[in-house]
């Protein structure tokens, strides 16, 4: 479809990687210049610019402090749980930060070294998130919403000096206290940190230093109220500027790894050229610093371009109703929103008319863009009626940091099509493919998967696990990253992205494990075995079902049963978190399997979908899946 900036961009993009990234790099202050752009010379591990340092830090405050952006706002929170609004202009977010990241190094926290962050959305996330990229030591955030289980296996991994945790986060209906569930992870853990800094909350202070640990508590205000200034540490392109864990099918979280280098190019370009925001625009992202798109497009690639972020601490409805996001529009002149698309169906639920956008001036927003869930047409059409402005789907996912697929707002705007993300973005050579590995013809479903090498900001590998990133992603057709969605090209060259082929659960823009919510309900000691498969939701997109088999001799039908289902639902919200919503927990009389005792989680998630479910040759017995059909799809 596109004939001009796009097409070319692509071209290059692909044919001459080398020249295309080279003049992105431009855009990024180096402290030596990259000697080589693409090290493809151990494939499939690609790096780029190696050679070259940097700090992204410096990129991301002290050269817009130094070049005159000092006074301007960096950072706006808007905090409608707390009734708080407060501006940090360049300068004040630096001074924090490097106040921060002296108060870390006094601690011992060097360059290369893991400091996991476990905090809601409070400035301090931020400065927390900076200071680490100024000291070059490795960042890992783990979300808010996440509760013991799987605060622990990322600490695990990690292997954290240093935890930086808030006292706790605000809910619309209820304060969550983190310390007792940072305590009950440092529990089960293997691993100890050399010291947890809590930042107190006046909502829920914490008990700091009243146990008996190993570790040293103490508390944020104290620590840097004595703490000098870091400097920003030289750190290679290639080294890691943080790990985000993110879920895969198993229950072990996957350390997705980001490098300095690579991620400040990307994101850099991604903002001017997919986002068309340049410095001093006001950029909003409503989404949450402990997932990726909080990283990129809250933290990372507003302040590394000189705009201004807003961190909002809220919902888009409830607090204080549905029309919180125009009020931060109108308030704060926001050019461009960035969101998933759920939230949007939570505010057309609550307010289907938009009366709510009466008396709040909407006039600066350009543009709103939605991402990490499937944006369904119904979605799409109401947002875009409603506010007036082109809405844009992009897809992409942790693994890459910034979007496969986007309508290129600033490089080259082109069509809209409901329920496609529209094209590739340069620097992805996405393919579909079929079960051989062949490029299906457009309009055919397929895998999606793309063409090595990856462009900058993607993950290099996973951490500290060369091989479970091949197995992960590589290893089902050669040459290529598997990215886990199936989906199609047309004939315009348009992507449609179907949803996932593997047993991740994507719940109100959420990426949760099947693995840990099975873990969870596999704990409980009536449980003999189960299975957790995501079903179509209209609202959250997909939620999760549980199915368990008890062990024998429990009266599953009566009292005993009742106790059991309800139990199981509260143990997955302490173990994993309230935000896995898993709401409906069936007793079942078996769990259809392959004969090599395999869970048949797909045939179930289709028959729950009210599809044709594919049912493989090799299933044990077929009268276990028929007995599931009026369980999973009642009255059906
Ligand atoms: N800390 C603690 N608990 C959290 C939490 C957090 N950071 N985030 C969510 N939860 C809890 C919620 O309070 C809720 O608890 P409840 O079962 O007691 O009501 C539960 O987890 C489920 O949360 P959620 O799925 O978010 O549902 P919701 O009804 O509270 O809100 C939306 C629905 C659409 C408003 C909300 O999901 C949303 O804003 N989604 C945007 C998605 C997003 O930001 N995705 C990131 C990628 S862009
Ligand atoms: P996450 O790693 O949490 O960002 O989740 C990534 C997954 O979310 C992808 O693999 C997709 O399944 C889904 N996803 C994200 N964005 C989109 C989109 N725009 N369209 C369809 N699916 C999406």
């Amino acid at each position: 479809m596109s004939t001009g900036a796009y097409a070319a961009a692509y071209e290059q993009s692909i044919t001459d990687s080398t020249t295309f990234w080279g003049q992105a790099a431009k855009a990024v202050e180096w402290i030596t210049e990259p000697t080589t752009v693409l090290d493809d010379t151990n494939p499939p591990f690609y790096r780029w610019f190696r050679g070259g340092t940097l700090n992204t830090c410096f990129n991301a405050l002290d050269r817009h402090v130094r070049d005159g952006r000092g006074d301007q706002a960096a950072l706006i929170y808007d905090s409608p749980v707390t009734g708080v609004v407060e501006t940090f202009t360049y300068a004040e977010l630096l001074e924090r930060v490097a106040t921060f990241a002296g108060a870390l190094a006094s601690l011992g926290v060097d360059k290369g070294d893991r400091v996991v962050i476990y905090m809601p959305m409070v400035p301090e996330a931020v400065v927390a998130m900076l200071a680490c990229a100024r000291l070059g030591a490795i960042h890992s955030v783990v979300f808010g919403g996440f509760a013991p289980a799987e605060l622990a296996a990322r600490i695990e991994d990690a292997q954290p000096t240093v935890i930086v945790a808030a006292s706790c986060g605000i809910e619309p209906s209820r304060v969550v206290e983190y310390k007792p569930m940072l305590d009950a992870a440092l529990d089960r853990s293997s691993h100890t940190p050399e010291s947890v800094i809590v930042l107190q909350r006046e909502q829920a202070e914490a008990s700091v230093g009243e146990r008996d640990t190993d570790w040293e508590e103490l508390d944020w205000h104290e620590l840097v109220a004595d703490a000098e200034p870091a400097d920003c540490v030289e750190v290679e392109a290639t080294d890691p500027l943080y790990v985000l864990y993110t879920s895969g099918t198993t229950g072990r979280p996957k350390g997705i790894v980001r490098d300095n280098g690579g991620h400040a190019v990307a994101l850099r370009w991604s903002m001017e050229n997919v986002y068309d925001v340049g410095p001093g625009d006001v950029w909003f992202t409503a989404s949450d610093v402990g997932w990726v798109v909080g990283h990129s497009y809250i933290v990372y690639a507003p302040l590394l371009t000189g705009a201004t972020t807003v961190l909002y601490e809220g919902k888009p409805v409830g607090t204080p109703d549905a029309s919180a996001f125009w009020r931060v529009i109108g308030d704060h002149g926001v050019k461009a929103m960035f969101t998933a698309p759920t939230a949007y169906r939570a505010i057309k639920r609550e307010d289907p008319t938009g009366s709510l956008m009466a008396g709040h001036d909407l006039s600066s927003l350009q543009t709103l863009f939605l991402a990490g869930e499937r944006l369904d047409p119904d979605t799409y059409e109401w947002a875009s009626s409603v506010l007036g402005v082109p809405v844009v789907d992009n897809w992409w996912q942790t693994e890459t940091g910034w979007p496969i697929a986007a309508n290129l707002r600033g490089l080259e705007p082109m069509p809209i099509k409901a329920g496609s993300p529209s094209v590739r973005v340069p620097g992805y050579d996405v393919q579909v493919l079929d079960d051989a590995g062949q490029p299906m013809p457009p309009g055919h479903e397929g895998a999606i998967a793309i063409r090595l090498p990856l462009p900058p900001g993607t993950l290099p590998t996973l951490w500290q696990d060369d091989e479970r990133y091949i197995a992960g992603y590589l290893s089902v057709y050669d040459g290529y990253y598997l990215t886990g969605d199936g989906g199609m090209i047309d004939e315009d060259g348009y992507l449609y992205v179907m949803g996932r082929t593997d047993d991740v659960l994507n719940v109100a823009g959420h990426r949760l494990s099947t693995g840990s919510i099975e873990a969870a309900l596999a704990g409980h000691p009536a449980v003999a075995e189960c299975a957790v498969i995501g079903v179509a939701d209209d609202f959250k997109g997909q939620v999760p079902r549980g199915l368990v088999v008890l062990k024998g001799g429990i009266d599953a039908a009566g009292a005993d049963g009742e106790r059991i289902r309800r139990e199981l639902v509260q143990r997955v919200r302490d173990e994993v978190g309230a935000v896995a919503s898993l709401k409906q927990v069936d007793i079942v009389a078996g769990l259809p399997k392959t004969r090599s005792g395999k869970i048949l989680r797909k045939t179930m998630r289709e028959l729950a979908d009210g599809k044709t479910p594919t049912v493989p040759g090799t299933i044990e017995d077929v009268s276990v899946l028929d007995a599931l059909g009026p369980v999973l799809r009642p009255g059906a």
